[in-house]
């Protein structure tokens, strides 16, 4: 990256010569004969350092440095100062110059202060930079999760959150859709701006409509004041249509015109409202199938579907049952005031088993009320829901199509292995092999970190 240095000063042997020496070493250089010429050229935003003259006309030195140190704390300036003027050099520190040189410029020494400064500047920046990713890497970890299909979705929210395409985000009921759509919002450029969410399923047809756009006073019966609809409220952030699947053709069509054209009217309205308003969408339903049934149209499905993330219902990414069921024990003991430290094997190994047709939902749910209803340390098989507790006897290993022999192997160790709720000598017992067999496959599968006693 090239910087840019401003030099100002109203004599123009001394701008011209100092520019031409940075030039030198490498600088782009902008020159200003005067504080308000210099000024300007700061708010274009294209300068990096700045060196200034103290006495000019229009505005003085001392006020840009003002104004810069407090507009633009994070540009240095450099001020040059008459010989002998030891006040002016006092002056200037106090003001946040990042230091001051006396005439006659020795030009290796200002070389090597606009270096270190433009050194300090850049650490200071990537700094920020590394600041902003933890800060980000916070907001993402409300969703926990370590298997390989919340993995995949974190890689992607990461890659398209900066970005401005649309995404549909599709799975079960319950499986953490608007988890990942917050995660979008919160880790785009748009996140200091506003994050607006509305549900489609809840509206009738009309008041769909309006909540989505607007309305004027008096546009019909009950609108008794303009109204602000949800693409104007989130323009310059992010919208979040959820259950999209649940709209009829006449709002789909309305929908479809502002992301073509990012353009609108309120209901009852004339003007034409110009919004910049990044869309994520959330559907539990197939919307190929609704496409192929005529009730959901394409055009705007492949507006929406710029970008699909698709979250698998927790039955099929059962790695993250114990982490979650974890969490949520830790989140609930905490809001109960209850000191209960984890499930004891039965129960760890009935929520293992269980389908959770509910998904991620029913766990935090079934969590909840295990911990209110927990008379111990650790939470027994008496405490879950009859459901969950019935799925301890039933148990059934699911092995997917496409899997390998040693995928099948890995699942089969895994899943018998927590349905004993981690008890070795009877899982290789059930299996039909020798302990040490087992220990050495568990290894192998890296099974141990999985499911830890
Ligand atoms: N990976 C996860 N980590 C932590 N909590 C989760 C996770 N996934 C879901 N949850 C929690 O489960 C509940 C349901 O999640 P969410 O509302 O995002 O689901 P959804 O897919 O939007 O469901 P629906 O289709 O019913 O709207 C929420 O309380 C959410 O905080
Ligand atoms: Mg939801």
């Amino acid at each position: 990256m090239n910087f840019t240095v401003l030099v100002v000063d109203d004599e123009k042997n001394i701008r011209e010569g100092l520019g031409e020496y940075l030039r030198l070493d490498g600088y782009d250089v902008s020159l200003a004969s005067d504080g308000k010429e210099g000024l300007k050229e700061v708010e274009s935003g294209a300068v990096d350092l700045v060196i200034t003259d103290l006495r000019m006309p229009a505005l003085s030195g001392g006020e840009l440095l003002k104004q810069i140190s407090s507009r633009y704390p994070s540009i240095p300036v450099i001020v040059l100062t008459g010989h002998g003027t030891v006040e002016d050099a006092v002056d200037a520190m106090r003001n946040g110059a990042y230091d001051f040189i006396t005439k006659p410029v020795n030009l290796e020494h200002l070389s090597l202060l606009v270096k270190r400064a433009l050194e300090r500047k850049e650490l200071a920046r990537r700094n920020d930079e590394l600041m902003r990713e933890i800060e980000n890497q916070k907001r993402v970890s409300s969703i926990v999760g370590k298997s390989p299909a919340i993995q995949r979705i974190f890689e992607l929210v990461r890659k398209v959150a900066p970005t401005k395409a649309s995404v549909l985000i599709t799975g079960e009921s319950g499986v953490g859709k608007e988890l990942v759509a917050d995660a979008l919002h919160n880790l785009s450029p748009r996140a200091d701006k506003p994050f607006i969410k509305l549900h489609c399923a809840a509206l009738a047809e009309s008041l769909l409509e309006s909540e989505l756009f607007g309305h004027e006073k008096g546009s019909f019966t009950g609108a008794q004041a303009r109204k602000k609809g949800r693409f104007e409220l989130a323009h310059e952030g992010t919208l979040f249509l959820d259950e999209i699947g649940e709209i009829n053709q006449n709002v789909q069509i309305k929908i479809l015109r502002v992301l073509q054209e990012k353009k609108f009217e309120r209901v009852g309205g004339e003007d034409s409202l110009e919004v910049d308003v990044r869309v994520i969408a959330a559907t539990n339903r197939d919307l190929k199938e609704e496409i192929q049934k005529g009730s959901f149209r394409e055009d705007l499905y492949y507006r929406l579907n710029v970008v699909n993330i698709h979250v698998p219902p927790l039955r099929e990414r059962k790695d993250d049952i114990p982490l979650l069921a974890q969490a949520f024990l830790q989140e609930f003991a905490d809001d109960n005031a209850k000191a209960i430290e984890g499930f004891d094997p039965k129960a760890r190994a009935a929520i293992y088993a269980y389908h959770w047709p509910g998904n991620v939902r029913e766990l935090r749910n079934c969590i909840e009320s295990a911990v209110v209803m927990a008379a111990s340390k650790l939470i027994s098989l008496d405490d879950l829901p009859p459901g969950v507790r019935k799925s301890a006897d039933e148990s059934v290993v699911r092995i997917p199509i496409g899997s390998s022999i040693s995928d099948a192997e890995r699942i089969l160790i895994r899943d018998t292995l927590a349905a004993q709720g981690g008890n070795k000598s009877r899982t290789a017992e059930i299996l039909g092999i020798g302990r040490k067999t087992l220990y050495q496959k568990i290894q192998d599968y890296g099974l141990e970190a999985e499911e830890p006693d």
